[in-house]
């Protein structure tokens, strides 16, 4: 794939997808988000610690839909199998972000400049 519509990095290190989220299916998330890798113009990566460990389980979604510059969307706290389909269905059909979705978002870090 060249250029994807949205890139999402799901991180996977030392606190998301880790047993610090004991109630959490992590590879059902992972799997989950990783169906939408390759399809409609959607690349998934697993990536390493994003630093915002205290917001694990984060997501980071990189949308370059709108121009030259992509914009990032932090999501933060995505721990239960509600929170993940609603952010496989909003990458899925893209858009404004749900409102459900809206307590999840966070602003970026040094890496989302
Ligand atoms: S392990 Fe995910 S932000 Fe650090």
């Amino acid at each position: 794939m060249s250029r994807p519509d949205r890139d999402v990095m799901l991180c996977r290190d030392c606190c998301c997808g880790t047993d610090k989220h004991p109630r959490t299916d992590h590879d059902g998330q992972r799997d989950a988000l990783l169906a939408m890798d390759g399809v409609a113009g959607v690349r998934v990566r697993v990536v390493d610690c994003l630093d915002q460990c205290d917001r694990s389980n984060v997501v980071l979604v990189r949308d370059f839909t709108g121009g030259r510059r992509p914009v990032d969307t932090w999501l933060g706290g995505v721990l239960d199998p509600r929170a993940t389909e609603r952010v496989v269905d909003w990458v899925s059909e893209g858009g404004e972000l749900p409102r459900e979705l809206e307590p999840h978002r966070f602003g970026q870090n040094r890496r989302g400049r």
